[in-house]
């Protein structure tokens, strides 16, 4: 028999607004990402606006990218950001010590990454450097980048060409202090926190700053218990750095297209674990800020592999599968589970980066399953969570279960409800009973994405192995939806 599936979807329990940023996007001075994914420079054949390629750029407005993050990662706590403006042929080069050692010649910096997100339309997120940086350099390039005074760093922006200052609505403060921004303890970090956001000023009242301040790496609860007791009044938001490894050993990952079941499996439930930390985090948070003002902010998730063969270890290329399509789907219903406290998150990273959106090779991109499943999922940005009840069959491997079923489901601002559904199970089809409470639909639309094989990818000369599909497989009977929901699939409902 088929396995079966119970889901009760009350459209009359709404709960959380669901937070458009919880699809946002990380691009870093790593690789292939900023430099050749996004930068090709205005004299450049590939088309291009300014020196930002028109093809990417294109491709992201689709998904409707809300926010995105930049300049590291681990760059950031080595970035001198006065380094990066001003005639680019007069710029200094310098090292990029994290990735690769290769040299970074600063052509792309504070104008280029602003006019980024103006073409996008997406609000951006700038992390400031506490690792390496001082307090009078993060101070300085607030006021570069907002402020409309007759000051030095404002008049030093406008001699660069730009009058009218920006609006930045998130600053870090610092990245991985734990780490590579500076092998921090908390107690230190909570004060360096302190210190340095004082001076991340509020130029424009209109549009204060955000402040997130650098969280907890996977599961280490004490930081965020140190943070939430030494600061909580002073931030925004705080951090959560969480990878999925098939193996969890960073020495050998494993392969992003070369796996069999046990890595499925593995990666799938290693993904799952976020729920718990977002809801542990979560509980600690609460001890301090019950009216959950600060948010839990994901700026650093995805599934990190081994490299592809012949590329540089230092540029973290990796490709990009079915199984990564259903490690976003399975961790965007897990944020939205926890629109509460989830207020964003930043996939790492964009292009050419671990879990990318997108893939270049010269003038070409393609987009990955990963894409497309921010694609179907952007009709539960800002839409607001209803209430799910599930009794799902178990996916068993190697004596270890999880869950075959997740599934996810908001109303958006026009009243239409979209039900996300996940099968985790490569080879099983579920049937997923569906009781509508408080919606009667008449008609259901429906796209499905998955493939013959657990590790289906695109490539430049297949682009279009995993893309989705229309999905006729769910049935209205009354107040009951019948889906048939297929083995290794995601599958996005609008009733
Ligand atoms: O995303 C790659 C790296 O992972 C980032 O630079 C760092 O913050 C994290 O360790």
């Amino acid at each position: 028999p088929v396995p079966h599936a119970d889901l009760t979807l009350r459209a009359d329990e709404p709960g959380a607004v669901i937070n458009r940023n919880i699809y946002g996007h990380f691009a870093e001075h790593l690789g292939r990402c900023i430099y050749e994914g996004i930068w090709v420079g205005p004299d450049s054949p590939i088309p291009n606006t300014r020196g930002i390629r028109n093809d990417v750029v294109a491709a992201l407005k689709q998904l409707q990218i809300p926010v995105l993050r930049w300049p590291g990662g681990c760059f950031a706590d080595e970035y001198h950001w006065k380094d990066g403006i001003g005639p680019r042929e007069k710029r200094p080069s310098m090292i990029n010590t994290h990735w690769g050692r290769v040299v970074e010649n600063n052509h792309f910096g504070t104008h280029e990454f602003m006019d980024l997100v103006e073409q996008l339309g997406c609000d951006a997120y700038i992390c400031g450097n506490v690792g390496s940086g001082s307090v009078q350099e993060m101070m300085e390039w607030v006021e570069y980048l907002t402020s409309n005074a007759d000051s030095p760093m404002a008049n030093l922006r406008r001699a660069n060409g730009r009058d009218t200052a920006w609006t930045v609505k998130y600053f870090g403060v610092g990245n991985e202090s734990w780490g590579c921004g500076g092998n921090m303890t908390p107690e230190f970090y909570a004060d360096n926190y302190r210190r340095y956001n004082t001076f991340v000023k509020n130029y424009q009242p209109d549009h204060p700053i955000n402040r997130i301040a650098c969280g907890a790496n996977g599961a280490d609860y004490n930081w965020t218990d140190v943070l939430m007791r030494q600061a909580a009044p002073l931030m925004n938001g705080l951090s959560l750095h969480y990878y999925t490894l098939p193996k969890d050993n960073w020495q050998h990952k494993g392969s992003a297209t070369q796996f069999a079941e046990d890595e499925w499996f593995s990666t799938l439930q290693g993904s799952l674990r976020m729920d718990e930390l977002v809801t542990r985090h979560s509980a600690i948070m609460d001890k301090y800020d019950a009216p959950k003002r600060v948010g839990l902010i994901v700026d650093e998730w995805g599934t990190w592999y081994d490299v592809e063969p012949n590329t540089n270890p230092g540029f973290l290329y990796q490709q990009n599968t079915l199984r990564d399509a259903l490690v976003a789907a399975l961790n965007f219903h897990i944020f939205q589970a926890h629109a509460d406290r989830v207020a964003m998150a930043n996939i790492a990273q964009t292009v050419n980066v671990l879990q990318a959106v997108l893939l270049t090779d010269g003038a070409n991109m393609i987009r990955t399953p990963t894409y497309h499943v921010f694609e179907m999922y952007k009709v539960h940005q800002g839409a607001t969570t209803l209430h799910l009840d599930l009794t799902s069959p178990d996916y068993t491997y190697g004596g270890q279960r999880i869950p075959a079923v997740s599934a996810s489901a908001s109303r958006d601002a026009a009243g239409n409800v979209h039900l996300s559904l996940v099968n985790t199970d490569p080879h099983e089809a579920v049937t997923v009973t569906c009781r509508l409470v408080g919606l009667a639909p008449h008609d259901i639309a429906g796209r499905v994405l998955t493939a013959p094989a657990m590790n289906a990818h695109n490539t430049f000369a297949q682009p279009e192995v995993v893309v989705p599909q229309p999905f006729h497989d769910a049935t209205l009977s009354g107040e009951n939806l019948t889906i048939n929901l297929p083995s290794k699939s995601v599958v996005v409902l609008t009733l």
